[in-house]
């Protein structure tokens, strides 16, 4: 790692020691680096600090902390090479993934270094002649984020790009597989200028320990978490004592259908750009494809063509397309739901098999059906379930016959189906002949158990700021 530019690195890391948290590179299953379980007792101490930062943060004009914030966006573009290599060394996933995910990333600190000049308040007409009312738009103070290991750049930027520039002071906790990236990304907004009380990187052995934390401090103000519909229930539970305003980005299981009228080699490229990114471990990866009666061969074989042409292996060789899954848990986890569908009637199409290391082959399933464990479950790994159906009605009770509602897909010719379709299906986002969705400008989000609060767009930066309503009388 030592060619890879980055002084962060060298701060961030640390001797190997009973303390210490090992980081593993998935492709090659070694220790690449190891950096600080931070005590409890000092992350409590860097709220206070965060606290008294934010203060002075909220007081600057909305001007100065875009700057700040486009600063940083410049330098993530700069070092996009260093940021990406650090990122597939640790994570996984491509180097040209590994790239569009710091891009990514990036678009949000320029977004928001935009949006936050629009904080706009209203004035409201009042009721009565002598009064006048407004509201404005205040920053809720410390915000917090727990992010996960998938995208260890985009979802602590896609969080801490609005609550900075909305003038909140920002703690994270990123997952412990993947903290290089997130300690690199904050190294660059301390060099744009970002005073380090405002963004704070933690790290801990114990997830839970700083869940505990971040949900029950009373100067913490917000929590905004991205992960497991599990993880998620528990942490609004625990925010409940303090009454924390909280935003949720949840598990998902996404449905991608494909209809009759539909354009098949458009939808198989949809279908393995929606399903193979980051080797299915994404919440909006096609979960359970359905295609219809009369395309249902072609798009199999098509499908199982362009699966084929996937190449496996260590993201950092060229012409990669799917790397390993993140930890042996995870693939010990995608393999049982394969073996689990078979014993319960799906057939093995294409690949099914375990292969070295952290390794899955990406695989195709058919004969799945609607009762089958795999279809109810949020998958997290390059597996395609394929269900044929042939009804508009009975598909799309199918496609929402889950507790998720986070990202769904479809492919049709028809402009009426699109409509009547995207209406009907209960998800927040929605890919109408598209298999990637995921931009800055839209907002990101879920509805039923993946979540609530939207991320993008110009809705996310709402999520750190309070509406102050100010009632002028005797005039
Ligand atoms: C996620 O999987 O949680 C995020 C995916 C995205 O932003 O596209």
């Amino acid at each position: 790692m030592d060619q890879i530019v980055n002084k962060s690195l060298l701060n961030a890391t640390c001797d190997a020691s009973e303390e210490a948290i090992a980081v593993l590179n998935p492709a090659t299953e070694e220790i690449v680096a190891y950096i600080p379980s931070i005590p409890t007792t000092e992350i409590i101490a860097l709220i206070e600090k965060s606290k008294q930062a934010q203060k002075l943060w909220q007081a600057k004009p909305a001007a100065e902390r875009s700057a700040v914030l486009k600063r940083w966006y410049d330098l993530m573009i700069e070092n996009a090479d260093d940021l990406a290599r650090i990122m597939t060394i640790e994570q996984g996933k491509p180097f040209a993934e590994s790239k569009g995910e710091v891009n990514y990333g990036a678009s949000f600190l320029q977004w928001f270094a935009e949006e936050g000049k629009r904080t706009y308040g209203e004035v409201i007409p009042a009721p009565a002649g002598n009064k006048r009312m407004m509201t404005i738009r205040q920053p809720v103070g410390v915000a917090a984020a727990i992010t996960p290991w998938n995208f260890p750049i985009a979802m602590i930027t896609r969080k801490a790009g609005p609550a900075l520039a909305a003038g909140c002071s920002f703690i994270v906790k990123p997952a412990n597989q993947t903290p290089l990236s997130a300690y690199a990304t904050a190294e660059l907004a301390y060099q744009a200028g970002l005073p380090r009380d405002l963004l704070i990187v933690v790290n801990n052995h114990s997830s839970v320990a700083v869940g505990d934390i971040f949900c029950s401090h009373d100067d913490i103000k917000k929590l905004s978490f991205t992960g497991s519909t599990q993880v998620g229930r528990h942490l609004v539970k625990q925010c409940a004592d303090t009454i924390k305003r909280t935003s949720m980005e949840l598990g998902g299981n996404a449905p991608f259908i494909v209809f009759d009228d539909a354009d098949i080699d458009e939808a198989v490229k949809g279908a393995i750009a929606s399903k193979f990114r980051n080797a299915g471990q994404t919440c909006v990866c096609a979960n359970r494809f359905y295609v219809q009666d009369g395309v249902y061969e072609e798009f199999v074989e098509k499908f199982i063509k362009a699966v084929a042409e996937l190449k496996v292996g260590n993201g950092l060789e060229d012409g990669v397309t799917i790397g390993p899954l993140v930890d042996a848990k995870a693939k010990e986890s995608v393999l049982g739901y394969i073996s689990n569908a078979v014993e319960q009637g799906a057939s093995v199409a294409f690949g099914g098999e375990s292969l070295d290391g952290l390794f899955v082959a990406p695989t195709v399933l058919t004969n799945v059906t609607q009762e089958m464990d795999i279809v109810q479950t949020e998958l997290f790994g390059p597996v395609a379930p394929v269900i044929r159906f042939s009804q508009d009605q009975e598909l799309v009770e199918k496609a929402n016959d889950t507790i998720y509602g986070l990202a769904s897909y479809f492919y049709t010719g028809s402009i009426a189906r699109a409509f009547h379709i995207a209406e009907q299906l209960e998800y927040g986002m929605v890919g109408i002949n598209e298999g990637l969705i995921s931009t800055e400008v839209a907002p990101f989000g879920g509805v039923k158990q993946s979540g609530f609060g939207r991320e993008g767009a110009k809705q996310g930066i709402d999520e750190y700021l309070n509406i102050k309503y100010m009632c002028f009388g005797g005039l």
